[in-house]
């Protein structure tokens, strides 16, 4: 079967429950609004802050609409996706991405990264936010080399705001005593949470009137069904209701009902 049949069938403008969504077509689920509200403060305050939630529960999401929302005159994003690359990797990403070229040595490197953080706030007027998504795979040397950076100046004042976005091992994990130092400075700290079922609800509703359906294509029970198995996890749901459209589509039916969202369901549970 090919999504244009699937497509034709439910007559989609656009497949539904997809992943590139623009800023504008994201769904404000509480969840997402107040992640946004508090990063948003976060910047503002130049803080550290923390943003943590269980795999698919739309932190990065979160964290790229409230960076979107910035001035781009304003500010510089620095965007770590994949820690993987040491404190090492950290510093020179952070060098590189404000047009220098990361010194060798790594006693050298620290300052010179700490400096170009300064400038560009000093010299050209732009405050640098720095985000690390997938911080609960940060090894213990680049907690420690975060917390060096954010040592600017004596300590008076921190040279960026920093976002730590990860599931929820990263708040253990800096609650060891060895970070104690890192965590005295999260100024920020918040555990995103999954959808209720009303809002479940209103998130597949959202996805369809995207993909051009504004009436009920979805039964309440199925919504149901979706939502427990889901426990409002928004790239659970997207998954669990294409698998759903794909059921009801192969039994020739109209609307995604009970027996369609259980299919869905054993097919993605027997994987
Ligand atoms: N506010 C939203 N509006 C619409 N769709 C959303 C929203 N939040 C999340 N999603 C959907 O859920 C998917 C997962 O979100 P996201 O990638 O932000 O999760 P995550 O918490 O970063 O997961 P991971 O721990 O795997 O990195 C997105 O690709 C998107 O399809
Ligand atoms: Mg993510």
């Amino acid at each position: 079967m090919t999504i244009e049949r699937l497509r034709a069938h439910y007559g989609f403008g656009r497949m539904p429950f997809g992943r590139d969504l623009a800023p504008g077509m994201l769904h404000t689920t509480h969840a997402h609004a107040e992640a946004v509200a508090r990063v948003g403060w976060c910047i503002d305050e130049r803080a550290l802050g923390v943003v943590t939630g269980e795999v698919g529960v739309g932190k990065t999401v979160a964290v790229r609409a409230a960076v979107a929302a910035l001035d781009n005159s304003r500010y510089t994003t620095i965007y770590l996706g994949c820690p993987a690359v040491g404190a090492r990797g950290l510093y020179t990403t952070i060098v590189t991405a404000l047009g220098g070229v990361p010194r060798f040595h790594r006693c050298g490197l620290i300052p010179q990264a700490q400096d170009a953080l300064i400038a560009e706030e000093d010299e050209r007027g732009r405050r640098v936010v720095v985000i690390l998504d997938e911080a609960h795979l940060l090894a213990a040397d680049q907690l420690e080399g975060l917390r060096q950076l954010t040592n600017a100046d004596m300590d008076s004042r921190s040279p960026m705001a920093c976002l730590l976005v990860g599931q929820p091992t990263l708040r253990r994990r800096i609650k060891l005593g060895t970070f104690a130092a890192l965590d005295q400075r999260i100024a920020l700290r918040y555990a995103m949470p999954g959808m209720d079922q009303p809002e479940t609800g209103t998130y597949i509703a959202h996805h369809l009137k995207l993909a051009g359906r504004s009436d009920t294509l979805f039964s309440d029970d199925a919504i149901g069904l979706i939502h427990q198995t889901s426990r409002g996890l928004p790239r659970a749901v997207n998954n669990l209701a294409v698998q759903a459209l794909v059921a009801a589509y192969a039994a020739n039916k109209n609307i995604v009902d009970e027996s369609s969202a259980r299919a869905a369901l054993t097919e993605i549970t027997a994987e």
